[in-house]
């Protein structure tokens, strides 16, 4: 039986997608390893939103190439975002490449896979790389099938593909076309099949989701198609959480906020992207809002739920930006005070406006205003986890801790915790009660029920 191994780069969706890749793969009667070492097919789910990512896949590729000499058989694929990026390019540079699969081709990926393989036993024509890069129409409908009968206790349900905005940096209207959504009733179909095998909590995935369905689902009592959508998902038995990624701040309407007080599962977290603090730099970032509305959203926010949680990204050194204008998101940061942030040093991403904007910023500005705001970051994190200590959380149990004896599990806030607890918990929500705070996590333990007392008292029995 072919090994399929699956390397995922870059965000949320690219593992989603990855994960739906694989149960396809799995269906076709391959299996799933989790390392290069033990596969015979390693496929790389690339990213192109910075340099760096783009160089950490293809200098992989190059690394995983060499093993074709003494195998063979070995077969090595691209998928996603890079593929779609850089195309045929890739080919002349990888010529040992066997599959070049774009983000709107996924599930076109066992087919080819089976070609490929046919070819090497003889039975196909000469090999040459299989390259498949076209749009196609639908293609955000065939991003459903979730890993076997696994269960996952939290899990991420893509409810549209693509993205319409400019921002002047990005590359993912390129890599990943227009906005796509898919219909209410399958994704509320898919919610409802990840609860009956046990998950707990979902994600809806999307580059915009408070844009989802905007042209083709009409608003109704005032609520955009995005809160129908959480209405519905709000209504799935099994179901305790709801998140999201990412909301854009242009379209954060009041509906919105009134989600976040009204549905009881809607967890009271928000991943925001600022990406400057700046109104000069949203401008030239062609970010259709300004600093001080951000601030009005998330002075709604805070109103509507007091204990909100807030995260964002932020872009250092885009073109021109002066000390000022930083300084300008140095201060956004500490109105916020975020409990989580993604900062990015500017990428130069060729065929984007800013690419060709005079006044690059040196690199070792944007290493120093990006240590700047991991300070900050660490500082405002602490305060918030911090503050939690001696209160009770909500931790939704996900599995033992990486290292050591204690379990680890999210608060609604998405705050990490650490805590004494058994297998059986695992997937259930349980009360924590803080007892210690560190910039990433909270360390506690069970408030226990009656059953719970029995159970960790024959865990401490057997240790
Ligand atoms: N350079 C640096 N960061 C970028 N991002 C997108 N494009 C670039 C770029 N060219 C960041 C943005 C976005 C996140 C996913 O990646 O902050 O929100």
């Amino acid at each position: 039986m072919n090994r399929v191994y699956i390397k995922t780069y870059g965000c949320q969706m690219n593992e989603r997608d990855s994960e739906a890749v694989g149960a396809m793969l799995r269906g076709r009667g391959y299996s799933l390893v989790d390392n290069e070492h033990d596969a015979d097919v390693v496929l790389l789910n690339t990213c192109s939103v910075r340099d760096q990512a783009e160089q950490k896949a293809i200098g992989k590729t190059g690394y995983l190439a060499k093993r074709k000499k003494t195998e063979p058989d070995f077969v090595l694929g691209i998928m996603g975002c890079m593929a779609q990026n850089r195309g045929t390019e890739l080919v002349d540079k990888l010529p040992d490449l066997d599959l070049l699969v774009g983000t709107q081709k996924f599930h076109a990926i066992p087919d080819h896979l089976d070609n490929i393989i046919q070819t090497q036993k003889g039975l196909g024509p000469q090999p040459t790389t299989i390259v498949d890069l076209e749009e196609e129409e639908g293609s955000q409908n065939t991003i459903r099938e979730h890993l076997s009968d696994d269960r996952q206790i939290s899990a991420f349900v893509s409810i549209m593909q693509g993205c319409n905005m400019n921002c002047a940096f990005c590359i993912v209207p390129k890599t990943r076309g227009s906005e796509r959504c898919r219909p209410i009733e399958e994704i509320v179909d898919e919610v409802e099949e990840l609860a009956a095998k046990g998950t707990k909590e979902v994600t809806l995935l999307g580059q915009i989701v408070n844009s989802y369905g905007r042209r083709e689902i009409p608003i109704r009592n005032k609520k955009s198609p995005f809160v129908q959508l959480l209405e519905k998902v709000q209504e799935v038995k099994g179901i305790e959480r709801i998140r999201f990624t990412s909301p854009h701040p242009r379209g954060f309407k009041q509906d919105l906020v009134e989600a976040y007080r009204d549905l009881s599962k809607l967890c009271e977290y928000v991943h925001l992207p600022a990406q400057s603090g700046s109104n000069r730099m949203l401008k030239l970032m062609n970010r259709p809002y300004s600093r001080e509305r951000y601030l009005e959203i998330v002075d709604g926010l805070r109103n509507a739920v007091p204990d909100m949680y807030f995260s964002t990204d932020i872009i250092v050194g885009f073109p021109g930006e002066t000390d000022e204008e930083f300084e300008d998101t140095c201060s956004l940061f500490e109105e916020v005070a975020y409990d989580m942030a993604f900062i990015f040093k500017y990428s130069i991403r060729t065929g984007t406006p800013a690419a060709s904007m005079g006044d690059q910023i040196p690199q070792e500005v944007k290493e120093a205003r990006n240590h700047r705001l991991l300070d900050l970051l660490a500082k405002s994190s602490l305060a918030r986890n911090e503050s939690l200590i001696g209160t009770t959380q909500e931790v939704l149990i996900e599995g033992k801790a990486k290292r050591g004896e204690l379990f680890q599990g999210k608060t609604r806030g998405y705050r990490n915790c650490l805590l004494p607890a058994s297998d059986r918990l695992v997937g259930e929500i349980v009360q924590m009660k803080v007892n210690r705070a560190t910039q990433s996590s909270l360390y506690g333990d069970l408030i226990l029920s009656g059953i719970e007392e029995a159970d960790t008292a024959t865990l401490s029995n057997s240790h």
